[in-house]
């Protein structure tokens, strides 16, 4: 049977997209053979759809940095058909043909096992974004950051990681500030687990001094440029800023005063080369404590057609929520 997938191609006028089928012998080699259920849309997808951040080298490519699906045929024998797997980052989807195909083929060192209490659907809604939201909750923990702590601020709060991020920081019991450009979004924050939900405007301004009033245990940064140069003067004594995301661009002006007389730290999270050992922490965090019903309310259900559309609109930053993707057609 063929396969159905987006494919993207180069074109003069810059990369063009389209759903066409294709013989199972033309997916790229690996050990494992995976019929995808579901995959999902996060901006990193958006930016390789426009082409844009020289993500994708080879063309005719096959987009889509997550897919949750059931392996079909493997070589490894720590994976049976019928098995339940996850795959998320290791670049696929960019350096390697990804989930937005009805069917992928991938290494098994990638794959991580469908936590039980998770449907493969439920995988996806979390999928990239909830992984490092949840890898991003898991720093914090480290870090000693307690609910007793203080409140936590999430910026890009109704993004895909951010609407992640302050629902499971809500789950695990903090107080969390929700920083958002979307104010009619409010009662979907609150309806997330948000405590509070402030305008971007209040925080996306480089800070006007290097110490303002301390307001953050501990953020969850999804933006990254002014908006991370804020929030950082604006850590409390002994705090943790996790830095996950640069929606609003790449750089960022600090300060060394918050380090040096509030003891604050950074740490980078990233959720594309992470360990299986954080991965499987990460799910498990996931699968315990998110309610996926409540998390409901913020997910978007499209076919292969619709991506393109979804990915202009999160470039945009006119999109919300997160977006899953089903490559077959028919019903789920
Ligand atoms: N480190 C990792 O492993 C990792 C993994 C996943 C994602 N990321 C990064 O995290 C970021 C969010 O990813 P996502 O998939 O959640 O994307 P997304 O769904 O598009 O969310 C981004 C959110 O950021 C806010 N935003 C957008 N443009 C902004 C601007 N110019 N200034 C301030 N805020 C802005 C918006 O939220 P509001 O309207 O609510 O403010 C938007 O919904 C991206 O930069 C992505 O590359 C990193």
């Amino acid at each position: 049977m063929p396969i159905r997938a987006l494919v993207l191609d180069q074109q003069d006028r810059g990369v063009e997209h389209r759903v066409v089928e294709f013989p199972v012998d033309v997916l790229p080699e690996g050990d494992v053979r995976v019929a995808v259920e579901w995959s999902s849309l996060n901006y990193k997808d958006a930016l390789i759809l426009a082409g844009r951040g020289r993500l994708v080298r080879t063309y005719p490519h096959v987009p889509g940095i997550d897919l949750a699906g059931t392996v079909l045929e493997s070589a490894n024998p720590d994976f049976a058909p019928g098995d339940r797997v996850i795959l998320t980052g290791w670049r696929v989807g960019e350096t390697w043909w990804g989930g937005y195909a009805e069917e992928a083929r991938v290494r098994s060192e990638w794959l991580v096992s469908c936590p039980p209490g998770l449907t493969l659907r439920d995988a996806m809604v979390f999928g990239t974004a909830g992984l490092t939201a949840a890898l991003a909750c898991l720093a914090l923990d480290d870090a000693g950051i307690t609910p007793h702590s203080g409140s936590i601020l999430v910026t890009g709060a109704t993004g895909g990681l951010g609407s992640i991020a302050v629902h499971l920081l809500s789950r695990l019991g903090y107080s969390v500030t929700a920083a958002t450009g979307k104010p009619e979004l409010e009662r979907v924050l609150r309806g997330l687990g948000a405590t509070h939900v402030i305008p971007r405007q209040e925080i996306e301004e480089a800070p006007i001094k290097p110490l303002l009033v301390e307001r953050w245990a501990g953020v969850i940064d999804a933006v990254g440029g002014t908006t991370l140069s804020h929030a950082a003067a604006e850590v409390s004594y002994g705090g943790m800023v996790a830095l996950c995301g640069n929606a609003s661009g790449n750089e960022f002006a600090g300060n060394v005063l918050p380090f040096l007389l509030r003891g604050i730290g950074f740490t980078g999270v990233d959720s594309v080369m992470a360990s299986l050992d954080s991965r499987r922490r990460a799910w498990g965090m996931l699968a315990e404590f998110a309610d996926l019903q409540a998390v409901a309310a913020v997910v978007h259900e499209v076919g292969l057609e619709d991506v393109p559309g979804r990915a202009r609109a999160m470039l945009e930053g006119s999109s919300s929520g997160r977006t899953i993707v089903r490559p077959r057609e028919g019903p789920s």
